[in-house]
C-alpha cells in the first residue's frame, strides 16, 4: 500500500498514519483528547467526540472544538512536512454534526523550513506548569508568535504590565470561583483520577508545584487528589501573558482558534519557549467579556503564559488505535 492510501479495511498507509500520530499529540482541555479520525479515500474525517466534553466548564463545546482544531493543525503540518498540501474543509456537514473537518493530502509541495521546524516541535510541545525564569521574552520572538496567530486568522494580543496584572487578576478570581463549585470539583476528580494504565486526563507529574501566595493563578489540577509532597515554589513576575482572540465566535471560530492556538504553541516551542494555557475566566461568560477589555468586538479563545521554563513531564495520550474509526 502506498504511503497515503487507505486500505479497504480503513487502515491508513504509513505516511498518513504518521500524520495521525502527530494529530493526537495536540493539547486538549483537561487532556480529554476529544477527537476521532476516519481515513477515507477522500481524506481524513475528523470527528468531535462530544461524549468527552467537560460539561461544567464547556457548556457549548467551545474548548472541545478548540482542542479538535489543535489536532487538525498538527495533521495539516504533518502532511505539509511530508511534502503534500493539506486541503482542509471545516464543518462540511454543518456546525453541529459529528464530522467537524475533512483534511485531504493534496498536490505535492516542497516543505518550507518553518513547516519542518513546526513538525519537529509537535512531540516536544508540553503544557508547562512549573515556575518560569524571571527573564522577559524577546520582542522578535513575541512578534513571531503574533504572526503565527495571524497566519491562522486569529489575533494574539500581548498584555503590557498593567493589562498583565488585570488579566491575571481575572484568572485568579475565576479559579477561586471554580474551586468553590462542587460540580467543577467532580469533573476535576474524574479527569485527574490516576487509575493505573490511564491514558487521558492530567497526571500528577504534570500538576506543577503550588504557586507561593498564588502569584501565578494556574489551574490547580491537584485540588481533589492532592499530592503528599507537592512543593511550594515562587513563580515569576515577568512571563508574557497573551490573549488569543477571533473576530467571530461559534464552532467555526473555535476550530480556527484551536489551529491558531497550536500554531502559537508550536512556534513558541521552536524558539525554546515554555507555554501554559490559562483559560478559567473564559469559561464564565461574565468574565470572558472582561478579558479583551471594554468596547472590543473580539472573542477571546485562550489566555497563554509564555516564558522560559524548566523541563516538564509529558501527559499521556490514548493510542491511535483507540481513536481511529474504520
Ligand atoms: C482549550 C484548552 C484549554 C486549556 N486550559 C488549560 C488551563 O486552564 N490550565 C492548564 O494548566 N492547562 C490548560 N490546557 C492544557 C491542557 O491541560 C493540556 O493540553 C493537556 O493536559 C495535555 O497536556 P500537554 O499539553 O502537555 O500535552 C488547555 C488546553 C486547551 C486545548
Amino acid at each position: 500500500m502506498h504511503g497515503w492510501a487507505v486500505a479497504h479495511d480503513g487502515e491508513p498507509g504509513p505516511l498518513l498514519r504518521e500524520c495521525l500520530e502527530a494529530a493526537v499529540l495536540a493539547p486538549s482541555i483537561f487532556n480529554t483528547q476529544p477527537w476521532r479520525f476516519r481515513p477515507t479515500s477522500a481524506g481524513v474525517d475528523v470527528l468531535a467526540d462530544r461524549g468527552r466534553r467537560v460539561g461544567v466548564i464547556d457548556e457549548y463545546g467551545r474548548e472541545l472544538l478548540i482542542s479538535v482544531g489543535a489536532a487538525v493543525f498538527n495533521l495539516r503540518v504533518a502532511m505539509l512536512a511530508r511534502g503534500r498540501q493539506a486541503v482542509l474543509s471545516l464543518l462540511p456537514d454543518g456546525p453541529h454534526a459529528e464530522r467537524v473537518a475533512c483534511v485531504r493530502a493534496g498536490a505535492r509541495v516542497a516543505g518550507s523550513d518553518t513547516v519542518a521546524a513546526l513538525a519537529r516541535a509537535i512531540p516536544r510541545r508540553r503544557t508547562n506548569r512549573r515556575p518560569f525564569a524571571d527573564v522577559p521574552v524577546e520582542r522578535w520572538m513575541i512578534d513571531e508568535l503574533v504572526r503565527a496567530a495571524e497566519a491562522e486568522g486569529a489575533e494574539l494580543t500581548v498584555a503590557d504590565l498593567d493589562a498583565r496584572g488585570a488579566v491575571l487578576e481575572v484568572v485568579r478570581f475565576a479559579e477561586r470561583r471554580w474551586r468553590a463549585q462542587p460540580n467543577y470539583l467532580a469533573a476535576l476528580e474524574w479527569w485527574t483520577r490516576c487509575d493505573i494504565g490511564r491514558l487521558d486526563g492530567v497526571p500528577p507529574e504534570a500538576y506543577g508545584p503550588w504557586s507561593a501566595a498564588e502569584r501565578m493563578p494556574l489551574r490547580d489540577f491537584g485540588l481533589v487528589h492532592p499530592l503528599r509532597k507537592r512543593a511550594v515554589e515562587r513563580f515569576e513576575d515577568t512571563s508574557t501573558i497573551a490573549v488569543l482572540s477571533t473576530r467571530t465566535d461559534g464552532p467555526e471560530a473555535w476550530l480556527r482558534g484551536g489551529q491558531a492556538l497550536e500554531r502559537v504553541l508550536l512556534t513558541a516551542t521552536v524558539r525554546g519557549l515554555a507555554t501554559t494555557p490559562l483559560t478559567q475566566p473564559l469559561e464564565i461568560p461574565a468574565l470572558r467579556a472582561l478579558v479583551c477589555g471594554p468596547g472590543t468586538t473580539r472573542h477571546p479563545q485562550a489566555i497563554i503564559r509564555i516564558g522560559y521554563g524548566p523541563p516538564c513531564a509529558p501527559s499521556p495520550r490514548r493510542p491511535l488505535a483507540e481513536v481511529l474509526l474504520r
